[in-house]
């Protein structure tokens, strides 16, 4: 209570703030300033007396409980039978894919449904009776909440901070200010802004004049050609077009980043998608090496299988099928690039990617 209020004596030697708040009696007890009004009256439920109504509600919380049954069946069955690859037109949103949308919803049905019939059954059959559960006073007394304020007046005046404002003031503030290099470091990661450089790699050939770009070793940085790649052999690959941003004395990372390529030969005849043999030359084939699931390189090559590994959390990518996914957490296969042989006998990208690369959140933007 402040200096600005005042009391006035109550019954029973209460003290009744002039504001209407809280009341203390002279002796520290609260008691209510207005009178309880009690419980509203009970009032009986339709299927309380009507056992045909008892019924019908039953039969609404059973059918509840079976769309639910029914959304996890849906769900299972979609998980089987939807394709992975498969996609449709969701007004918008754009393009979304069709196994994540079924599963979502009939999961998402099949929770609500056991909660609907939960929360059903509760208010038409389960017992209506008003219960009271009493409670014991849960603040503190005076005496306990007087020795509280001592200790932590006591502890500020040991510290000086009364006497050092300054102190308390640049306290705060440094306190304050601290929390925005967290919730900036939040607000950073939730993706780039410009997602249209998502796009865009330097393969693509306006980066180099329009110019077909050499495949080159990295990070040597020599150019290859095509007899240098032998069955089963492995190159991890830069364009040379990054010798130029180097030589410029430009920022490179994020370029080098979205650029990494592994070159691989295997038997053209293995190769099972027409498209993935026309972008490479006689079995030689190369793919963006970073994962479609969060991004990690994808660095390991199975010879015997033809399959390469994400070392991350072990998503697989099947080379004579187009780098499809055959297992892992990755949606989607690891983008081609399309080369071809110069006049030199050198092995150039003849356009960029097909697709963007890295993580699959980037398949919106296609
Ligand atoms: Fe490759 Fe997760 S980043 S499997």
């Amino acid at each position: 209570m402040n200096e600005n209020e005042t009391t006035t004596p109550g019954e029973s030697g209460a003290l009744v703030s002039a504001r209407g708040g809280a009341v203390e009696q002279s002796h520290g007890e609260a008691v209510d300033l207005f009178e309880n009004p009690g419980l509203p009256p009970h009032v009986h439920r339709l299927a309380d007396d009507d056992e045909k109504a008892a019924r019908r509600a039953e039969r609404q919380v059973a059918t509840m409980f079976g769309l639910s049954m029914l959304g996890a069946l849906v769900f299972v069955v979609a998980y089987f039978v939807v394709p992975d690859e498969a996609t449709f037109y969701f007004p918008g949103i754009g393009i979304a894919s069709t196994q994540n949308t079924v599963l979502g919803l009939s999961l998402g049905i099949s929770i609500l449904m056991i909660g609907l019939g939960a929360v059903h059954w509760a208010k038409t059959l389960m017992p209506d009776t008003e219960m009271v559960e009493e409670r014991h006073q849960q603040a503190s007394s005076p005496a306990e909440r007087a020795k509280a304020v001592a200790a932590v007046t006591s502890g500020a005046t040991v510290a000086q901070l009364p006497r050092r404002p300054l102190i308390t003031y640049s306290l705060v503030g440094a306190l304050g200010l601290f929390a925005l290099p967290l919730g900036l470091q939040v607000a950073g990661s939730l993706g780039p802004t410009d997602v249209e450089e998502l796009k865009h790699t330097i393969w693509d050939l306006s980066a180099n004049e329009g110019k077909p770009i050499r495949l080159m070793r990295d990070p040597e940085m020599t150019p290859i050609k095509l007899e240098d790649v032998t069955n089963g052999s492995v190159f991890h690959v830069m364009p040379e077009t990054l010798q130029k941003y180097i030589d410029e004395g430009k920022h490179v990372l994020e370029e080098k980043a979205k650029a990494a390529v592994i070159l691989i030969r295997l038997d053209p005849n293995l190769i099972k998608v027409q498209k993935a043999r026309d972008w490479g030359v006689d079995g030689v084939v190369a793919y963006s090496k970073i994962c479609t699931h969060v991004g990690c390189a994808v660095g390991l090559y199975e010879q015997q299988t033809h399959h390469l590994l994400c070392p991350c959390h072990q998503s697989t990518f099947d080379l004579t099928q187009d780098c499809t996914v055959i297992f892992g957490p990755a949606k989607r296969a690891l983008p081609q690039l399309k080369i071809q042989v110069d006049d030199a006998g050198y092995l150039v990208a003849t356009q960029g990617f097909d697709q963007p690369v890295g993580p699959s959140f980037w398949e919106r933007l296609k």
